[in-house]
């Protein structure tokens, strides 16, 4: 069944006699959570324009936000300004021997989440609606990406000249890796890995996730 095929009957019932079928190559929100795995190495040869960001960045548009304040803010990187942030980024913590990204796979673009106001739980909550958000949309864009909550708070205000805190980085490209997950119970290691040069991501099965 097409993607979109209960969209299109819903707008077929409505306009009656007068059918609009509007074309559309969708994708579900499981492949789009399925392709939208965090993405630590990415493809040299395929930069990321700033159009694509602002693209990403317009779903923020369209997403919930506590008192609806919108206080989020959205510093674009691309090209040679690239270079500033990668040194000030972490990557893949569980795999300190890996010293991830490899060289030469560095993110080729990032977008680095500021606040205009002090940081609260309203606003993290803020921060991850709308983080997720851009990565789906990257996702449906063809692109991967990565959120990145450890990398120098401090640095990267001043290299970028940042007038807000920055929150959060997501470092977005066509990635160059490859990404399976795999289930798990809730008592068994949730640290990701590597095997035979493939990425794995244990998740905790529903059954474990619900409670009584
Ligand atoms: C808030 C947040 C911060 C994260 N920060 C980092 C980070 O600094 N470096 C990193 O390599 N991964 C980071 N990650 C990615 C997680 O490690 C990743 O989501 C987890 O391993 C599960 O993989 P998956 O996203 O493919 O499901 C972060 C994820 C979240 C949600």
């Amino acid at each position: 069944m097409a993607d979109n095929y209960l969209e299109r009957r819903m707008d077929e019932m409505r306009g009656g006699k007068q059918k609009t079928i509007v074309k559309r190559v969708g994708q579900t929100l499981d492949t789009l959570l399925m392709k939208n795995r965090s993405c630590r190495g990415y493809q040299a040869d395929a930069p990321v324009s700033e159009e694509l960001l602002k693209r990403m960045v317009e779903v923020n548009t369209k997403i919930p936000s506590a008192c609806n304040q919108q206080v989020l803010r959205f510093r674009l990187v691309t090209g040679d300004e690239a270079a500033k942030v990668h040194p000030l980024i972490k990557m893949g913590g569980a795999l300190p021997e890996l010293h991830l990204p490899f060289a030469g796979t560095e993110p080729p673009a990032y977008i680095v989440i500021c606040c205009k106001e002090k940081e609260t739980k309203l606003v993290d909550i803020d921060l991850g609606i709308s983080a997720q958000s851009m990565l789906l949309k990257a996702a449906e864009m063809g692109y991967n990406g990565l959120m990145i909550g450890a990398f120098h708070r401090e640095k990267l205000k001043e290299v970028l000249a940042l007038p807000y805190d920055p929150l959060l980085v997501l470092a977005v490209g066509k990635g160059a890796e490859q990404i399976r997950l795999t289930e798990i119970r809730e008592d068994e290691s949730h640290k990701y890995y590597r095997e035979n040069g493939v990425h794995i991501v244990p998740k905790v099965v529903l059954e474990d996730l619900l409670i009584g």
